[in-house]
């Protein structure tokens, strides 16, 4: 065995051997599962929608079975009836128009954001990728995969939830191949404004970084609609923005998103290894993402539902001492725990005495430059229903 572990690609063992923080976060919930009766335990835990997929969406999908007869390969770029949705959307929603060969389809914005280290660092050099802390797992674990390093930026109230890129040392800047970033950023709720985008367009620009922009969030806005990175014209010549159907239509179980870029020459060699690679985005799926794209009402609706949850759940923790960070988008309230508490004490509380669960935010983040910014931070993901929002009051609130 060790000689075939052995014979692996040199980069997985740091991923395959990485700890698995959520174990304790997994047993707790088992747990809880098993302790109280069925369906008492609200869980705000996951950060998958519970809502169903839109009608529209699902009817689609069931036409395109018959119409398909799901025979024939889809197309691995993405089909002309999606693709066309796409440039649709994002002309409507940014105001910016993109051709064909600026756009690719993908499983998601997570397999789009694992794979894209590979193309942009040298596996036998010392570049390095930059990544926002807390930020997306496979950001990082794609970073590895390719030989290349992470380093760090930490999204905390001390940075003003906004990646530093000032304090970032000469040194690794220069070994930066690719900067990631996430807005509205998972797990705080921030957005970056079209001004903070701009400068981190600069900063690219200036430094011959690619900018690899996690965008899956976008639709889930309170207040104004958050700016994409293809809002600035410069980002031509340095960024790929990944969206997808998950969050938007609650479309997890589809695995459908596209990458996006005003520089076709950037994702020429994506989408050439992707036609070498997949088969693509099934064409059922594709049918109904593109009806999904087509429609603002739904996503308008959730907004909406997102909203109503917020307006509950905040002040109910507000008033156990709690201290949460208005959200400007994503579905998730980060919250800062009261003082005399740690993220999983006050986690394991929560669950064990009242039937709520949430997560650990020192889990969801990295210990980097000795600081962890999860500490003192739990995450609540706004799934549950409406119901469950308000017994979760009832339970918090009550004496
Ligand atoms: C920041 C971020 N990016 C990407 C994803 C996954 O997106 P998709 O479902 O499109 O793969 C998630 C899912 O939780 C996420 O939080």
């Amino acid at each position: 065995m060790s000689r075939r572990l052995s014979r692996l690609n040199p980069n997985l063992p740091p991923i395959l051997t990485a700890p698995y923080p959520f174990d304790v976060v997994d047993s707790n919930k088992k747990r809880a599962l098993e302790e109280f009766p069925e369906g008492y335990v609200i869980d705000f835990g996951v950060g998958d929608p519970t809502d169903p997929v839109p009608e529209l969406v699902r009817r689609k999908m069931a036409g395109a079975v018959e119409e398909s007869k799901c025979s024939g390969y889809p197309s691995a770029l993405g089909g002309a009836g999606y693709i066309a949705a796409v440039r649709d959307f994002v002309e409507r929603r940014f105001g910016v128009g993109l051709e064909p060969d600026q756009l690719c389809a993908t499983y998601g914005a997570k397999y789009a954001s694992f794979h894209l280290p590979w193309y942009f660092c040298d596996p036998a050099g010392d570049d390095m990728c930059l990544i926002p802390n807390p930020g997306y797992p496979p950001y990082t674990d794609g970073t590895l995969l390719a030989g290349a390093e992470p380093y760090y930026l930490n999204i905390s109230e001390l940075s003003g939830f906004v990646p530093d890129l000032a304090g970032i040392p000469a040194d690794i800047v220069a070994r930066a191949r690719i900067l990631f970033v996430n807005s509205p950023h998972s797990p705080t709720g921030q957005v970056l404004s079209l001004d903070q985008l701009g400068e981190i367009v600069r900063f690219c620009l200036d430094n011959d970084i690619v900018l690899v922009s996690d965008e899956c969030y976008s639709e889930l806005f309170y207040g104004d609609p958050p700016p994409s990175v293809l809002e600035v014209p410069e980002s031509a010549d340095c960024a790929i923005v990944l969206n997808s159907l998950s969050k938007r239509s609650m479309m997890t179980s589809c695995a459908v998103g596209f990458m996006a870029s005003r520089n076709p020459d950037l994702l020429g060699p994506i989408r050439a290894i992707t036609r070498k690679s997949i088969q693509g985005v099934a064409h059922i799926i594709e049918a109904g993402a593109e009806a999904a794209l087509l429609d603002d009402a739904h996503p308008r609706e959730m907004r909406a539902v997102y909203q109503e949850r917020l307006d509950i759940l905040l002040p109910a923790l507000e008033s156990v001492g709690c201290v949460p960070v208005r959200p400007r988008g994503t579905f998730f309230l980060w919250v800062k725990v009261p003082e005399a508490d740690t993220p999983l004490g006050f986690s394991e509380t929560l669950l064990f005495e009242k039937g709520i669960n949430c997560v650990p935010g020192n889990l969801v983040s990295k210990e980097w430059q000795g600081e962890n910014p999860g500490d003192g931070f739990v995450r609540f993901a706004l799934v549950p229903d409406i119901e469950q929002v308000r017994e979760a009051r009832q339970r918090l609130t009550a004496e």
